[in-house]
């Protein structure tokens, strides 16, 4: 390592930090990450430690095939044996895009160094004609208005390129963003990390400080377990709640959980989340964006109004409890951050659904839905695929109206592969341009955290696992009752073990005979348990049983 320039006297003991690093051009929302990797080594050496920055696999949402989702395992075990396999006594995680942040804390969770995360933060909030307009959330509204003809394409890619005009990640409550609020809520970095935006000065600051705050948590010997508590997700799940975050984080809390051994199930979101109201204005919920939630008092001034709702004992990686950062957090816009007297809604987080269609469980997101459809009884428009739909939707002979509820099968974990955020499928253009704008959908698919609608997540077991999903067929009657929580498929239970018998015209073959996607289609768990590959639960510590040095 000297070959690097690092003199004699840097080896004399001092804390080594690993900065591990997703910084890629593939990946946009991570591109500038090298620029905060060199603040988090400046606070690294003001302290008296040695920053060693390494790379880890970088997921870009929006660029990796067949979906992100297929490879978070992939870089959580990437993660996992770099910390352990080098000489490294704490690490400081850098990621931002969706399925960075969950992958390199549950790598990091299964050695259990001291640990922080520094976010990308989110982009400066997208303009478009002297309007606002939102990551995710206003390219699936601008495109079903291309898609119903009122809107030009090249009004589509001007807004596009107001839209995305600076480094950070997808500025609204995405799953980026909501990934970085957890982070927060959880303890894991300093406070105001979720919100400040990537090109604001006071993130390098923040990565400075939090350069400074790692060194001091190796010397205190404070790891990530001392840190993350069910207390901890408890109070990450009020947060998830009130932010109105995306229904992809379900699945990353339930994972990082499993690898610490905190027990949480997927109730325990509907449980904990039901007397949270949403507080957050922001899409693709409300009307704001992350930028402005930055400047309202971000995550400790929802913590300073949740009050009592959550755990104020709890640790955090900055020396001090969520307690004290809440009684040092302002709201300065209470139209952003509401008040628990005058929320945005009072319905906030997920519903877990049961019924014989998902007896695993399977979820809603009630803010992103429309009212009147949370309750409702339709008729089923099956697609066997993705490739089916998008071959049928558009179909003018589409049997399908708006009473109609889409279902579509075979994309769950081990079906696509990697659970493709597709669920929020867009509607038949004949109904689009009826001015239909949502309608029931159900599927074993996730949906980007920057959708909406009345779309039923994450069916578990899915239909490639042999769900009764599978059995659904054209027109058969579907019960959602939101409120009492029930999804029932409303066939009888002889002619569905009928179809059962003769399943095998719906199995779905695996895609990958080799390779990370066969492991992955072998090992895969259901939605309910996060997606972790079986064998990755748990952890195995920092320990290195042999070394050939
Ligand atoms: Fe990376 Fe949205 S695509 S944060």
């Amino acid at each position: 390592m000297k070959s690097e320039g690092l003199p004699d006297h840097v080896f004399d003991g001092r804390p080594v930090i690993g900065i591990c690093n997703t910084w890629s051009e593939l990946t946009p929302c991570n591109a500038h990450l090298r620029d905060i990797a060199e603040h988090v080594k400046r606070g690294v050496w003001e302290a008296g430690g040695l920053p060693l920055e390494f790379p880890a696999m970088s997921l870009g949402e929006t660029q990796m095939r067949p979906t992100a989702m297929l490879f978070r395992n992939l870089l959580a075990m990437e993660v996992e044996e770099s910390i352990r396999g080098n000489p490294i006594d704490g690490v400081v995680l850098l990621g931002g895009c969706d399925k960075t942040t969950p992958g390199q804390m549950m790598g990091a969770a299964s050695v259990d160094l001291p640990t922080i995360v520094v976010s990308s933060g989110p982009m400066l909030n997208g303009k478009y004609r002297g309007k606002d307009i939102g990551s995710g959330t206003d390219v699936w509204k601008f495109s079903e208005a291309v898609r119903a003809g009122d809107m030009t394409l090249s009004d589509f890619m001007a807004a596009e390129s107001g839209m995305s005009r600076s480094a950070g990640t997808c500025m609204t409550m995405g799953t980026a963003s909501t990934m970085a609020s957890l982070v927060e809520a959880l303890g894991l970095s300093l406070p105001y990390n979720a919100a400040l935006p990537a090109v604001d000065g006071r993130r390098r600051t923040l990565a400075h400080m939090s350069g400074r705050a790692i060194v001091k948590l190796v010397r205190e010997n404070t790891r990530m377990s001392d840190v993350l508590s069910r207390q901890s997700f408890e109070n990450a799940i009020r947060i998830h709640a009130a932010i109105g975050g995306s229904t992809n984080a379900i699945l990353h809390l339930l994972a990082l959980a499993g690898r610490l051994g905190v027990p949480l199930s997927l109730d325990d979101f509907d449980v904990l989340g039901r007397d949270v109201p949403l507080l957050v204005d922001l899409m693709p919920s409300g009307r704001f964006l992350m930028e402005d939630f930055c400047y309202a008092g971000g995550i400790p001034a929802v913590m300073r109004e949740l009050d009592s709702l959550i755990n104020r004992d709890c640790l955090t990686v900055s020396g001090e409890t969520v307690a004290a950062i809440a009684a040092g957090a302002e709201c300065t816009n209470r139209e952003v951050i509401r008040t628990m007297d005058q929320p945005v809604s009072l319905s906030s987080g997920v519903w877990v659904l049961r019924g014989n269609l998902c007896p695993q469980g399977a979820i809603i997101k009630p803010s992103a839905a429309t009212p009147s459809l949370l309750k409702h009884r339709g008729r089923a428009v099956v697609f066997e695929s993705i490739e089916d739909y998008k071959a049928r939707i558009d179909d003018p002979s589409l049997n399908v109206d708006e009473n109609s509820i889409l279902v579509l099968k075979g994309c769950g974990p081990k079906g696509y592969p990697g659970m493709p955020e597709v669920g929020n499928m867009a509607l038949p253009k004949k109904l689009l341009e009826r001015g239909v704008r949502d309608m029931v959908r159900i599927s074993d698919a996730r949906m980007s955290g920057t959708a909406f609608g009345s779309v039923i997540l994450h069916v578990a077991p899915e239909a490639a696992a042999g769900g009764t999903l599978a059995l659904v067929r054209q027109g058969d009657d579907i019960l959602l009752d939101g409120p009492n929580r029930r999804l029932e498929l409303l066939v009888d239970d002889s002619e569905l073990a009928r179809r059962r018998k003769h399943l095998k015209k719906y199995q779905y073959q695996p895609l990958y005979s080799r390779g990370w996607a066969k492991l992955y289609c072998e090992t895969v768990q259901q939605a309910d348990r996060g997606c972790d590959l079986d064998f990755l639960v748990g952890a195995s510590g920092d320990m290195v049983e042999r070394e050939s040095h």
